[in-house]
């Protein structure tokens, strides 16, 4: 088939790992005999450089034209001003609701060999295999902000709409899954919380009867994350929770590095990147792991372009890199051989090809 693919690199690691995962996408259309044609564009502190806005309207138009986005990521120091009008992230934000990918997918899998990596005890990771979904273009993240001398405030707010067609995302994977849909709120405190309790018994009473559906505050769910990982299987939660919570559960999988996600919305197109962000410590070392860019890609492909066979071809090949010991520094045990950027994206490549 013949794609279009926009590739948003980015900030700080974003241009280093966005490069692993267009080089994968290429090794996959050429061993399949497919025809992605991939189109780089600026986002964030990148744009604000050349074009002084963090989601050019070029950037906006190449990403409506293409089948599938995928991006590395934005932000850093040099755009971190706490008064500065622009900032990277607007871009990301913007690009987000402009694209109206509401769903986040951020699955977590643990791979064995990377057990020791997680600070967590590793009869407690057996059988870890999550899926969350966090809502992606509504709620803090979106409402109304203000700032004067000596008080500032972020409006949260959700709508009805928004919350059912969330729960049904989660409920479908969950109903293909184990049925089981675990919701996450903060209902004692917050009234966008308790609509969202609302509206999701009600959706899945009415819509998916055979789903066991469990609701969590948000205090608690940090907590049973760690103390009990391996009981979750598909969890839905609003924007900034969800930001939270991967973070921590990225921990489960030994580095955030290594998490891919999905974000899609009603038609096909969807936006690819790692949850990882940009990284500015180790930015420009070569020595970021791409493993979260790569796995996005067959996200990407799977859920864009309707290629399971070639998704599952990378991601047996990342797992034939990581039991083959191939191990980036944050992946690494203290006398374990690391790899550069360059040296794990190639070694992937020699398994896939
Ligand atoms: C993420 C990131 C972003 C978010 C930032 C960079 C705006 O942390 O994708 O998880 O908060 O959504
Ligand atoms: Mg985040």
């Amino acid at each position: 088939m013949e794609a279009l693919i926009a590739v948003l690199p980015g900030d700080g690691i974003g241009p280093e790992v966005a490069r692993a995962g267009s080089a994968v996408l290429q090794a996959v259309a050429d061993k399949f005999g497919h025809k992605f044609e991939l189109v780089e564009s600026a986002i964030g502190g990148d744009a604000i450089d050349q074009h002084n806005d963090p989601l050019p309207k070029d950037t906006i138009a190449k990403c409506r034209d293409s089948n599938a986005v995928l991006l590395g990521a934005v932000g850093g120091p040099k755009w971190s001003d706490p008064n500065a009008e622009v900032r990277p992230e607007q871009g990301l934000l913007r690009l987000r609701a402009e694209l109206e990918v509401f769903a986040n997918l951020r699955p977590i899998q643990i791979h064995p060999a990377l057990v020791g990596a997680s600070p967590l005890r590793p009869e407690l990771l057996q059988n870890v295999d999550m899926i969350v979904v966090r809502e992606l273009t509504g709620g803090i993240y979106f409402g109304e902000k203000t700032r004067d001398e000596n008080s500032a405030s972020d409006l949260c707010v959700y709508h009805t709409h928004e919350i059912e067609r969330i729960v049904r995302v989660a409920a479908n994977l969950a109903a293909q899954r184990k049925n089981r849909l675990c919701s996450v709120d903060k209902a004692n405190v917050l009234e966008t919380s308790r609509l969202w309790r609302a509206v999701t018994a009600q959706v899945v009473t009415e819509e998916f009867t055979e789903i066991d559906l469990e609701v969590l505050l948000v205090d608690a769910a940090a907590m049973h994350l760690l103390s009990r990982p391996a009981d979750f299987d598909v969890i839905v939660t609003e924007n900034m929770f969800g930001d939270i919570l991967t973070d921590e559960a990225s921990m489960l999988a030994g580095s955030l590095g290594m998490l891919p996600s999905a974000s899609i919305g009603s038609g096909t197109r969807g936006l690819y990147e790692p949850i990882h962000g940009s990284a500015p410590d180790i930015a420009g070392r070569g020595i970021a792991n791409p493993c979260g860019t790569i796995a996005s890609a067959a996200l990407l492909l799977r859920h864009s372009l309707g290629l399971d066979d070639e998704a599952i071809a990378i991601e047996d090949a990342l797992a034939k890199l990581i039991e083959n010991g191939a191990r980036t520094a944050d992946i690494a045990t203290p006398n374990e051989k690391t790899l550069t950027t360059d040296e794990m994206t190639a070694s992937l490549l020699q398994i896939l090809n």
